[in-house]
């Protein structure tokens, strides 16, 4: 994908049935006249997603062979699947999600929700060693209330970098879905203080309708104010 273009538009046209709301339909014709999910039919992918990843990928380096890599909020799979042969045998990935999904080959998938409080210690089973990148693209189902929705969006943020900062060798990188106005307040203070370099980017293979956004965090710096002592 290096360099490529914006894959082509398509128009299909999708008839209401008397069965089909409006909602769905207009669901549906978009998801048929999206040349991601096409592309992504087409190459194997389990989502569109995937090719997000690819091209914060090509923008940030951040898979390599033998990397370790933890996927929060995996299902149905397109990072998993793009970071398994990135990492390749010598490397490890783990995923996160509490809808079921079939297997990633190269891939270790847990299927429970990342904010029980056991799943950190389920994934550092699986884990066994710290990890050189955390993935979030946890999506909270938007309730429509507005403050709520944010609310909810910013916690599963900073649940993803509580997570991050405990479980990254120094260097390490972690990228996280934000909206709207992207990280903002004491996520960013945090991401800034604890790493070396943060940014934020919009994949073409995000929709551009969305206000989703991702923040990059690369160069961790390894030490924490949670590891810091008070005396
Ligand atoms: C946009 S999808 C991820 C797509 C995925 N990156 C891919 O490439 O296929 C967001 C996922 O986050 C998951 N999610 C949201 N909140 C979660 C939580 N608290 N624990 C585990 N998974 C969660 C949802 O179930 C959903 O599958």
């Amino acid at each position: 994908m290096a360099g490529e273009a914006k894959p082509r538009e398509f128009n299909v046209h999708v008839k209401t049935a008397k069965r089909r709301d409006y909602a769905s339909t207009l669901w549906l014709k978009r998801q048929l006249n999206d040349p991601y999910v096409r592309k992504a039919k087409a190459e194997g992918f389990r989502s569109r997603a995937a090719y997000k990843l690819i091209e914060l990928d090509e923008k940030f380096q951040l898979l390599r062979p033998g990397a370790r890599v933890v996927d929060l909020g995996c299902a149905p799979g397109g990072w998993c699947q793009v970071a398994a042969k990135a990492v390749g045998k010598s490397g490890r990935v783990v995923g996160i999600d509490y809808l079921g999904m079939p297997a990633v080959p190269g891939a270790d998938v847990l299927e429970m929700d990342f904010l029980d409080e056991e799943a950190p210690q389920k994934l550092q089973e699986l884990m066994d060693g710290k990890a050189d990148l955390v993935l979030s693209d946890m999506a909270a189902p938007t309730t429509g209330h507005r403050s709520t929705d944010h609310l909810r969006i910013v916690g599963l943020a900073e649940a993803a970098l509580d997570y991050a900062e405990d479980v990254l060798a120094p260097g390490g990188a972690f990228v996280c879905k934000v909206f709207a106005g992207g990280a903002e307040g004491d996520l960013l203070n945090r991401l800034k203080m604890n790493f070396e370099s943060v940014k934020h980017a919009k994949p073409k293979a995000s929709r551009s309708g969305s206000a989703e956004k991702y923040v990059v965090a690369t160069g961790f710096r390894g030490v924490t104010d949670n590891e810091i002592s008070e005396d």
